[in-house]
């Protein structure tokens, strides 16, 4: 691993079985860069601790996120892989962060707001249960990302905003001690996925209830293929592929001859919706079939998945002890 090597770094909160947003948005894209890049990726656990307070099922949801990127390839010889929670400099730059960041730029963090919404609708009080972990949830993402001079964070388009952020507080710090303490960080999304919808059509999101699991047992993928919705055309009808979410999914997974026959066979009527589903569900299989495999393998061992997240510790904590020494003698709070 070459030192001039830009660093990319992204972190994927435990809060629910890996799917395949989390697959197209964070794990495929980051996979792809690491031999370009120093890459660093992460658990955010303390983000997850935000909504999840079931000790189990939060010890559960950290393994298989764990299992999960190693299932799709991650070397951890090539990447540093590490829980957020056993870096204890992220939180302390979080401190340190909050001290340059506007509360009125808290105000107007999508997540925040949406919650702040959905409170006024149910005629709730605005501030009806939420902590302020989640007020000041861009904060500890800007220390992540920070803290590791990250150039580049291969997000799903939702977390844009959050990276923007991030790269706001980076440059109140820089401007008030007149130097370049941080990097100025990117987003990085890929355009043909940067939203992957789920069963309702709607962005998949463990908030809606619409994911597909990324390691679902093949009975159960083939249940929820057959549950995605769709209009109420019948078999004859011409279908538009554009606008169909099936298809949508189907793009993700299948080539491009694959996906100009079933172009062709919307468009020109005569297919029904079973048949669209079962095209579906067989590229999903053929890709997915053998990183489940893996995957149960890996979850069947989480001493050997811990024993790594421990390895990937002592290496990162290295890097963010010496970035947040330099950080505090220049604010003064360290003899020079
Ligand atoms: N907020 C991200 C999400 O919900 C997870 C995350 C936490 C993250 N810290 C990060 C992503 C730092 C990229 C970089 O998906």
């Amino acid at each position: 691993m070459s030192d001039n090597k830009k660093v990319v770094l992204t972190g994927i909160k435990p809060t629910g079985e890996p799917h395949l947003g989390n697959y197209f948005g964070a794990i495929k894209p980051a996979l792809e860069l690491v031999k370009d890049y120093q890459a660093r990726y992460f658990i955010a656990d303390y983000h997850a601790l935000n909504g999840l307070k079931d000790p189990q099922l939060m010890r559960e949801y950290t393994l298989s996120i764990a299992a999960a990127w190693l299932a799709c390839g991650l070397d951890p010889a090539e990447v540093i892989f590490y829980r957020q929670s056993q870096v204890p400099e992220i939180f302390e730059l979080t401190t340190f962060l909050m001290a340059f960041t506007a509360k009125g730029l808290m105000n107007r963090a999508h997540a925040y707001k949406a919650a702040v919404d959905e409170n006024e609708r149910g005629g709730q009080n605005p501030d009806h249960q939420i902590n302020m972990g989640l007020f000041t949830y861009p904060v500890l993402m800007a220390a992540d990302i920070l803290l590791f001079d990250t150039q580049l964070v291969p997000v799903g388009q939702d977390q844009k905003q959050h990276v923007e952020m991030a790269a706001d507080i980076a440059q109140a710090v820089n401007h008030c001690y007149n130097q370049s303490l941080f990097v100025i960080p990117q987003t990085y999304i890929q355009t043909e996925q940067a939203l992957v919808i789920g069963l309702d059509g709607r962005k998949m999101s463990k908030s809606y209830g619409n994911i597909i699991p990324l390691f679902a047992p093949a009975k159960q993928l083939k249940k929820l293929v057959n549950s995605i919705v769709t209009n109420s055309q019948g078999v004859e009808e011409k279908k538009d592929p554009d606008t169909c979410s099936v298809f949508t999914l189907y793009k993700l997974f299948a080539s491009a001859q694959q996906q100009g026959e079933l172009a062709r066979e919307y468009r020109a009527g005569g297919m029904g919706w079973g048949h669209a589903k079962a095209q579906l569900f067989d590229v999903m299989e053929n890709a997915l079939a053998p990183l489940r495999s893996k995957y149960e393998e890996l979850m069947a061992k989480p001493d050997e998945i811990y024993q790594l997240l421990d390895e990937g510790r002592a290496k990162i904590h290295k890097i963010a002890r010496e970035k947040m020494q330099i950080l505090r003698e220049v604010v003064g709070l360290a003899h020079v």
